[in-house]
C-alpha cells in the first residue's frame, strides 16, 4: 500500500490529539489533515476547521487533499450523552453516515471507527466479556455505538468498504483531557493527586472498569489499520483492553508515589452507567488476528502518568 493521506475528524479530542501526532510521526506531517469543529493548536501540521454535520464541507476537504484514509473520532461520550439523548444520537449517527457515504463515493481505502465498552449492557458477562456478547447498552452513547458497529459491518459487506474498529475501554492519557465520559475519573485522579493531594471520585471505591493507557491505545489503532485485510475477521468492532482496576486500587497505587494522597467517594449518575459496563474484557480475537498485546499495567501506567504530568507542569512554569 502506498503512503496514506489521512483525514482525522475530532482531532482536538482526547484520542485525536495524540493519535494525530503519532500518525504524523509515522507517515509525515503533510500526510495527516487534522479537522475539528473548533480550532486546535496545530504547531506543525495541516488543520481544517470542519463541522462533521456539514457533509458538503467534508466532501470538499476529502477532494482538496485526495484523502485515502479516514479516522472518524467525533462522538459525544457516555455521561455527556445522557444530558441530551436525541441530540447525541443525531450527532453520533449522522456524523458516521456522512463519513460512510463520503468514503463509499470517493473510494476511501481504509476507515477507522472507534467503538466502546459502552456497547455492553447488564446482560453481557461482567468478567472477561467475550467478543460475541449480548449487546443491550443502557446509554444513548452505547446504543449509538452498537448501531454504528453494525452499519460499519453493513458497508463492508455491501460495498466492500475497508472499515476497522476497536471497542476502546477507558483511555488514560497525560497529553489530553478526557471529556464527558464515565471513565474520566481515571485521568482526573492524577491531576488532582498532583495539584491538591486529594480526589473526590464520582464512582464507588469497588467499581472495576476496563482501561488502557494511551500509548497502548494508539499502538493498537495503528496496528489494526496496518494489518493486511485478510487478517481482519471482525468488521463490527474488536474487543480491546489494557488493564482493569477500581478507584480504590488506583488510589493505592498513587499513594505509593504520593503517600499523603487521599480519596473520597461521592457517586453520582455515572455510577449506574459504570455498573452496566463490564469489569474486564476478553480481547483474544484482537490478539489472534493482528497480534495485539498491551504493555502498560497499573504500576507502569501510574508511574508514567505521574512522571509525565510533573514534567509538563515544570515545562509550563519554565
Ligand atoms: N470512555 C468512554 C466513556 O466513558 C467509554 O467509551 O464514555
Amino acid at each position: 500500500m502506498s503512503k496514506p493521506t489521512i483525514l482525522v475528524t475530532g482531532a482536538g479530542g482526547q484520542i485525536g490529539t495524540v493519535l494525530t501526532n503519532s500518525l504524523r510521526k509515522k507517515y509525515g506531517s503533510d500526510q495527516v489533515i487534522a479537522t475539528d469543529i473548533r480550532p486546535t493548536n496545530e504547531p506543525d501540521g495541516i488543520f481544517e476547521q470542519l463541522d462533521i454535520m456539514d457533509k458538503d464541507r467534508l466532501t470538499q476537504v476529502i477532494q482538496d487533499y485526495n484523502i485515502t484514509q479516514i479516522y472518524h473520532l467525533v462522538a459525544i461520550l457516555s455521561a455527556n450523552g445522557e444530558k441530551n439523548p436525541l441530540r447525541t444520537w443525531q450527532i453520533n449517527m449522522d456524523s458516521l453516515f456522512h463519513v460512510l457515504e463520503a468514503a463509499r463515493i470517493h473510494k476511501i481505502e481504509r476507515i477507522f471507527f472507534p467503538s466502546s465498552i459502552a456497547t455492553f449492557g447488564p446482560n453481557a458477562p461482567a468478567f472477561n466479556t467475550p467478543q460475541l456478547s449480548y449487546l443491550d447498552p443502557t446509554t444513548v452513547y452505547g446504543i449509538s455505538k452498537v448501531a454504528a458497529e453494525n452499519w460499519c459491518n453493513y458497508y463492508f459487506l455491501k460495498y466492500g468498504l475497508d472499515i476497522r474498529s476497536l471497542r476502546y475501554p477507558g483511555i488514560i492519557s497525560y497529553q489530553s483531557a478526557a471529556g464527558g465520559g464515565t471513565t474520566d475519573y481515571a485521568v482526573d485522579i492524577f491531576h488532582a493527586a498532583l495539584e491538591k493531594g486529594r480526589f473526590s471520585c464520582f464512582l464507588k471505591s469497588d467499581t472495576k472498569l476496563p482501561m488502557i493507557y494511551m500509548e497502548d491505545a494508539v499502538r493498537a489503532t495503528i496496528d489494526l489499520m496496518e494489518a493486511p485485510s485478510e487478517q481482519i475477521t471482525i468488521r463490527t468492532s474488536y474487543n480491546l483492553t489494557g488493564l482493569s482496576f477500581t478507584p480504590a486500587e488506583i488510589a493505592d497505587e498513587i499513594k505509593k508515589h504520593i503517600p499523603n494522597f487521599t480519596i473520597e467517594y461521592h457517586p453520582d449518575f455515572r455510577q449506574a452507567i459504570a455498573d452496566s459496563w463490564p469489569a474486564s474484557i476478553d480481547d483474544s480475537m484482537a490478539q489472534k488476528d493482528w497480534g495485539w498485546r498491551p504493555i502498560f499495567d497499573l504500576a507502569k501506567m501510574t508511574s508514567e502518568m505521574l512522571m509525565q504530568l510533573k514534567k509538563s507542569s515544570v515545562n509550563q512554569k519554565a
